[in-house]
């Protein structure tokens, strides 16, 4: 009987784009429900981005526009970059979305009424600069216990300790380098203890969880009572308002996975399907793939808040470990931090879908890219194993089709129709690696039929006409069982090998029944040879590629040393003091650079024309030549002193000065113009 599944992969957080990294999980899950499909079962798959959160906050503040705007960008750059991967959802929608912000309200309302969820004060650490409270990762700091510094507010990379990050010394944020104020404010928190018993149950029995996964959750948290789940932050955040609490919003943790469900009402919606036929009936399967990272929200909070208000629990939860590349996490220096969109510029997406199959199993572990075996795996199993077998074959029966009736063959096409079996388990149980493995033993098994058989020998006497068709309808049809099998990781392939045949693959029966008597159309690549140069230059793109956006915070906060040198102070030593009224003399505004442009008679100075709003204009001669180029500069938000008594020059009358530091360096290079926060307009005082 074909089942109902629904299925979900992680919502990728919208601040950042996808890379490599992330791809193991989608590539895991497009094949799992490829294969689902092909079985005959019945398989919805939907994602979401997610978007909530004071990261995205922050950076939405940053780039000087909306958060709405900004993930709308990222939305379609995610839905671009899984689309060139051949990753095809059903739905792919936004936490950020009416259906989202309704089904929040309806597991809240259930948590309330079930009794469940408690307020109490909390004391935060806040960033007075940027006005948010810091989650733990948004703090740095020396480690209370070895000093180290630079280490996160919940754990010390060096002695491996963990604390407060209120505990930090000399704490800063990562966002403004400001010292954190603690401050106190109410939270609500979801009383997860009281579904002790029932997480017990479900986290043990049933094989909703990889055996691993169970039993660490087992020792290293059922054992003890549960700690209550703190799901609200204070504004500001992006977010939702939680309607019964003003000025507080769901943390994005509560509304993230709910999106599993929103995103499914949309494609209900779009499709004339009813929600609670997916989400609260107990014949489909749901199956969610995720990080190992991200076990504990999917595996203790996510159920307690299904069960609460009554939608169906997952049927298993599958995680997989991290990406490495040669043995290392991804590096943006060596150039392994490889996004999406560049990878695609270089290299076929199918290569990746296949290399990472021939990696996944159902363990927690990480898996290796290692470039050079992808290159071999590529050349070696598609090019060498599978394409080459309707490439040798193929084009001998161009004219004559495969043979009306399917020849003696030793029993080659009945072992690999039996070997379905095993295959099949092997998809069922995230095994790529055994299903992938199975297919190239057998492939070999073909290969060596047709190396025997050299049918390009018999060809040239064409007495052996039936003969030369007999081989090669043998080696196609194996080809075509192959391919049915690697079709839920190679998509492409097999649409290609459909047309080849004229019989397109759509289901996994047909690697069981011969297919004989049709006329096939003339061969072309199937699969290229991977060139090296290419992995190369993709590498070396990737190293010059803007910092990863997805933790652009944290990370500014990581290369921060905060070592600050006396030199710029020594080289130029503070002026005597100045009175207000002298500071209020200098008319300091914003302005913006409206023209800029190379005075050609001047080594050091550009002209620029500077907006202060409205009408008013500008003239300025700024030594900043060395520094900066004029196209560069148009369109830029600057401070200028806007009284500065005029004076003529050689090239005109300048009109005022634009504040900048510096000046200094061994070529004068060391020129860094101001600018104000993004929100400020042109004619804006500063004071
Ligand atoms: O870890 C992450 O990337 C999260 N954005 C995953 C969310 S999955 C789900 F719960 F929404
Ligand atoms: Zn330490």
């Amino acid at each position: 009987m074909s089942r109902r599944i629904l299925v979900t992969a992680a919502l990728p957080y919208a601040n950042g784009h996808i890379h490599i990294g992330h791809l193991v999980e989608y590539i895991q899950t497009d094949v799992w429900v490829r294969y689902q499909r092909l079985a005959g079962n019945r398989t919805v798959f939907v994602c979401a981005d997610d978007t909530h959160g004071t990261a995205i906050m922050l950076r939405a503040q940053q780039e000087g526009r909306s958060e709405d705007a900004l993930i709308a960008d990222m939305r379609a750059a995610h839905v671009a970059d899984f689309s060139g991967f051949g990753i095809e959802f059903d739905n792919y929608g936004s936490t950020h979305c009416d259906e989202n912000r309704a089904l929040c309200g309806e597991f809240w309302g259930a948590l309330r009424k079930a009794g469940l969820i408690d307020e109490r004060n909390v004391e935060q650490l806040y960033d007075p600069v940027k006005k948010t409270f810091l989650a733990d990762r948004f703090v740095k700091g020396k480690c209370p216990k070895c000093g180290t510094p630079d280490q996160y507010g919940d754990n010390c990379e060096k002695c491996s300790s963990t604390y407060n990050a209120t505990d930090l010394i000399d704490p800063y944020s990562v966002f403004s380098g400001a010292k954190p104020e603690l401050r106190s404010q109410v939270h609500y928190f979801i009383r997860t203890e009281d579904l002790h018993g029932f997480l017990n149950e479900w986290t043990q029995t049933g094989d909703h969880l990889q055996t691993d996964v169970a039993n660490w959750l087992a020792s290293a948290f059922l054992v003890d009572p549960l700690h209550d789940w703190d799901v609200s932050r204070p504004a500001p955040y992006f977010g939702f308002e939680i309607p019964d609490a003003p000025g507080n919003y769901w943390y994005v943790w509560f509304d993230a996975p709910i999106g599993y469900v929103a995103s499914t009402h949309q494609w209900c919606q779009a499709n004339g399907e009813k929600l609670e036929d997916w989400w609260k009936n107990p014949d489909v399967e749901i199956h969610h793939f995720i990080g190992k990272d991200i076990t504990r929200f999917h595996t203790l909070f996510w159920p307690v808040m299904l069960k609460t208000a009554g939608f169906t629990l997952p049927k298993k939860i599958h995680i997989h470990g991290f990406l490495t590349v040669d043995g290392e996490k991804m590096s943006k220096s060596k150039g392994t931090f490889v996004r999406a969109t560049t990878y695609l510029k270089h290299l076929d997406p199918q290569w990746l879908r296949y290399y990472y199959a021939t990696k996944l199993t159902p363990k927690l572990d990480n898996i290796d890219l290692n470039l050079e075996e992808f290159a071999d795996k590529i050349d070696g199993d598609l090019v060498g194993k599978i394409a080459n077998l309707a490439s040798r074959t193929a084009k001998f029966v161009e004219t004559a089709g495969l043979a009306a009736k399917y020849p003696d063959d030793g029993g080659l096409f009945a072992d690999v129709a039996a070997a379905g079996a095993d295959i099949a388990d092997a998809y069922e149980t995230c095994d790529y690696n055994r299903a992938v493995r199975t297919i190239m033993l057998l492939a070999d098994r073909a290969n060596k039929f047709v190396a025997d058989a050299e049918p390009w020998k018999l060809n040239k006497d064409p007495a052996n006409a039936q003969r030369v068709q007999d081989i090669c309808t043998v080696a196609l049809n194996v080809f075509r069982q192959l391919v049915t099998y690697l079709a839920p990781v190679l998509p492409k392939l097999a649409t290609e090998a459909g047309a080849l045949l004229n019989d397109p693959i759509t289901s996994w029966s047909q690697s069981q029944r011969p297919l004989v008597g049709t006329k096939i159309a003339k061969y072309t690549h199937l699969m290229t040879r991977v060139d090296r140069k290419k992995i190369a230059a993709m590498i070396e793109e990737s190293k010059t590629e803007a910092a990863p956006a997805a933790s652009a915070a944290t990370d500014a906060g990581a290369t921060q040393t905060w070592n600050d040198g006396p030199e710029p102070l020594a080289a130029e030593p503070l002026a005597p003091t100045c009175t207000i009224d002298d500071f209020t003399k200098v008319d300091l505004r914003v302005a913006r650079i409206v023209a800029a442009e190379h005075v050609p008679e001047a080594k050091k100075l550009l002209r620029l024309t500077l907006s202060l709003g409205g009408e008013e204009r500008r003239n300025v001669f700024a030594g900043i030549k060395s520094a900066y180029k004029p196209e560069d500069l148009v369109g830029r938000l600057i401070i200028c002193v806007a009284n500065l008594q005029p004076r003529k020059m050689k090239f005109g009358l300048s009109e005022g000065m634009v504040a900048a530091a510096g000046g200094g360096g061994p070529e004068g290079k060391e020129i860094f113009l101001l600018s104000p926060d993004s929100g400020a307009k042109p004619g804006h005082r500063v004071h």
